[in-house]
């Protein structure tokens, strides 16, 4: 789909030219001069009238009247030469498909020098560009029955640079291919939860298996009653959807050690239980498994990419939902570590099927365990949506957490959990544990919670509650870059 050029972007004749256009005095120059030339200037004149804009995030289409073959120049604007980064790409070329995306382009050709300043190498911008570019123009499909036209498809893109073409072409594949797993968890997300059962879900990753050599391995609720996850099948407990513990290995060596590890949440459907939840606050409760969409995109790019280190994922797949056989507060169930827990809400369900799935995944040699749940609403009241709610019992490893979501351009942001919350969390007059002591503070409560079973082994949690819904996808980037980065630690 990629085809690298050197030479004579203006004779394209794509459906558009892609510029990326930088917020200062002489905008045309360098690799657009011979662009502005074509329209004799002309574009210039459109900057001072503000029909094209440099600044951040900022996109013009402009038709080309027959100045260029092409059909239109699409820019991106991208504010402050010296200020932008990668993700003033990311946001700018966001900004520039979204709103090209109602031309049906079938070819787009890409001004790829335009883009580069000394701190964004060639190959940089063409990650970022392409990736932007095909994660912005996804649009998950849903079940409307088609209309008469066909929908036109993007065919080919052309990349102009003067860089070496081989190194340029990776960069557009690697792009691509993280945009690929993020709208994976895009689709799988928004697929409502009739369609998206824990069996759905393993078969997605049988699907992930069968293309990448993953061991799969799926415990059936017969196989997880005989080693007693009984906070996972306390919440399965009232479905009639059988519930699916699901295991992905990637194996590059014979060495099973220091095993990178994705657990995602994964309920298909969260209604709340019989601590059900209101008309209003159950809408949209499809996307409760958003955090297991998140792992499964980014063993899609662990596959596709292959580093080098073993990583694994974990999900627990159910739905909660209300039966005459469904669990109830103040039931006490005894989880997979042997540790019990007092039942006080059945919504707080999120913790109880990761708590299982953490101690399994340790069974499973997990050396490092990142979860990913769309947890708590505390978090969306506590930090908007903008940000994943992050809890750590590990400093160097949430550094690493840190460093490659500030690399995904996903913003996360820690909270702390002190003795007095792990106290919270112990205070129960008949078990172990409790898994709902209250709404102060019920973020931190809800992932200090999941730090019990975690215990030692380096740990984050990432609650995804209110970022999920603000950017569908979210933490597939995050978690590949994680996967794919240096363990030199
Ligand atoms: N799945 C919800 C969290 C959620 C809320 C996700 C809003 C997306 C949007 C979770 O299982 C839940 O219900 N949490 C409760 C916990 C409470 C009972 C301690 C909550 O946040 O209210
Ligand atoms: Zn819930
Ligand atoms: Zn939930």
């Amino acid at each position: 789909m990629f085809i690298i050029k050197k030479e004579d972007y203006v004779n394209s004749e794509a459906d558009a030219l892609f510029i990326g256009l930088f917020d200062k005095p002489l905008k045309f120059e360098g690799a657009l001069e011979p662009l502005d030339a074509a329209f004799s200037g002309q574009l210039t004149e459109l900057i001072k009238n503000g029909d094209l804009s440099a600044k951040e995030e900022h996109a013009s289409i402009i038709p080309a009247l027959g100045q260029i073959p092409a059909k239109r120049i699409v820019s991106a604007g991208l504010g402050k030469e010296k200020e932008a980064d990668f993700h003033a790409i990311q946001k700018a070329v966001t900004k520039a498909a979204r709103q090209s995306k109602a031309y049906g382009l079938e070819s787009i050709a890409i001004v790829l020098d335009s883009f580069v300043t000394e701190s964004i190498t060639a190959a940089e911008a063409a990650e970022a560009v392409i990736e932007a570019l095909f994660t912005a123009r996804y649009e998950y499909q849903g079940y409307r029955t088609p209309g008469n036209e066909p929908e036109k498809q993007l065919k080919t893109i052309v990349v102009y640079t003067e860089e070496d073409s081989s190194e340029i072409k990776s960069a557009c594949e690697v792009g691509k291919t993280m945009a690929d797993g993020t709208n994976t968890a895009i689709r799988l997300t928004a697929t409502p939860s009739n369609m998206m059962t824990p069996d759905d879900l393993a078969l997605q990753a049988k699907s992930l298996a069968d293309q990448y050599g993953f061991d799969l391995e799926i415990l059936e609720r017969e196989d997880m009653e005989k080693i007693g996850m009984g906070a996972f099948l306390a919440v399965a407990q009232g479905s009639a959807e059988p519930p699916k513990m699901i295991t992905l290995k990637y194996k590059p060596s014979d060495s099973w050690e220091d095993v990178l590890t994705f657990v995602g949440k994964g309920v298909t459907f969260d209604t709340g239980g019989y601590s059900i939840k209101t008309k209003d606050g159950i809408v949209g409760m499809k996307t409760d498994m958003a955090g297991a969409a998140a792992v499964l995109g980014a063993m899609e790019i662990v596959g596709k990419l292959r580093p080098e280190r073993p990583v694994m994922a974990v999900i627990p797949a159910t739905d909660n939902v209300i039966s005459a056989k469904a669990f109830k507060p103040d039931d006490v169930i005894t989880s997979l570590s042997g540790k019990t827990i007092e039942v006080k809400n059945t919504d707080a369900e999120g913790r109880l099927v990761l708590a299982d799935a953490i101690t399994y995944a340790k069974q499973q040699r997990a050396g490092k365990i990142i979860d990913v749940a769309t947890l708590t609403g505390g978090v969306i009241i506590a930090l908007g949506k903008d940000k994943t709610g992050a809890i750590t019992n590990n400093e160097p490893f949430f550094e690493e957490v840190l460093e490659a979501s500030r690399e995904a351009g996903e913003m996360i942001w820690r909270l702390p959990l002190t003795e007095y919350d792990k106290k919270r969390i112990r205070k129960s007059d008949v078990a172990d544990l409790n898994n709902s002591p209250g709404r102060d503070g019920h973020a931190i409560m809800g992932g200090g919670f999941i730090g019990e079973f975690a215990e030692n082994t380096p740990w984050v949690h990432l609650d995804i509650a209110g970022s999920a819904e603000l950017t569908p996808g979210v933490m597939t980037r995050t978690l590949a870059i994680l996967a794919l980065s240096d363990q030199s630690e």
